[in-house]
């Protein structure tokens, strides 16, 4: 099984965790990963999705691992089966799903959940926010390019990690900010901050979406200039 570099990412971010649920699994490459090549020691190994569809494909492919016994099938709607069966999940995964079905999902978060590990196809941002407003903190965040997209794959931690404190963590992240920056962090941001620029040139200059738009674009250039002068100093 050919597992890709976002996959991957994902699944070194599970550490010594016993009990660990992939939302909206599909093919359940990540669980059947995770119990073939990164960890033994889960004890409780869960992969729902919402569709039969994929649910089908998921026990296709565990069954041909021979994984049965160890990978439980689950259909259900987001997190809600974990609150309805009462188990308890160290870690829960959110990966290949846009920030808004994210979120909806999130809105049945409970204590039976410590963390989760999310990846989004959209900006993390509004999960950044979410998770600062229900105290999460991030336990780890990383950037990896993947069939020439950039992804953030973040895990957030109710007990534990970096406090999420302003605007700043919450677009770019308190870890990845505060790192060394990479070639990936300054591509990332360098290509988003054109992006603002080409949608500011589309709408009219006295709209209020485009404020919006050039506060936003304002925040990036900054951050861009300030990795930019950091690399002309170190080169001096
Ligand atoms: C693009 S696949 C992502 C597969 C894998 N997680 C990955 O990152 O490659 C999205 C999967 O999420 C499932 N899904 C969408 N909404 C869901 C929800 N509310 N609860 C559970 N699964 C959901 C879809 O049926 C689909 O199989």
């Amino acid at each position: 099984m050919l597992i890709t570099p976002r996959l991957l990412a994902i699944c070194k971010m599970i550490k010594d965790e016993e009990s660990v649920a992939d939302i909206g699994t599909d093919h359940a490459y990540v669980p059947i990963y995770l119990k073939k090549d990164i960890n033994n020691n889960i004890k409780n190994l869960y992969a729902s999705d919402i569709s039969k569809g994929p649910l089908d494909a998921a026990k296709t492919n565990v069954k041909a691992f021979g994984f049965e016994k160890e990978i439980q099938l689950i259909l259900g709607d987001g997190i809600k089966w974990i609150n309805d069966y009462k188990a308890k999940i160290n870690t829960c995964i959110i990966a290949g799903l846009g920030s808004n079905t994210i979120l909806n999902i999130l809105e049945d978060d409970s204590d039976n959940i410590d963390c989760y590990i999310i990846s989004c196809n959209t900006a993390v941002a509004p999960i950044r926010k979410w998770a600062k407003s229900k105290r999460y903190k991030i336990e780890e965040e990383v950037l990896i390019s993947d069939n020439d997209i950039i992804y953030e794959i973040i895990k957030i931690n109710k007990n534990g990690g970096v406090k999420i404190k302003n605007k700043a963590d919450i677009i770019f992240g308190p870890i990845l900010r505060k790192q060394k920056p990479s070639k990936i962090y300054f591509e990332k941001w360098l290509l988003e901050e054109q992006r603002q620029n080409d949608l500011l040139v589309k709408i009219p200059n006295t709209e209020k979406k485009y404020k919006e738009i050039l506060r936003y674009r304002n925040i990036l250039k900054k951050e861009v200039n300030k990795v930019l002068f950091n690399e002309f100093k170190k080169n001096k």
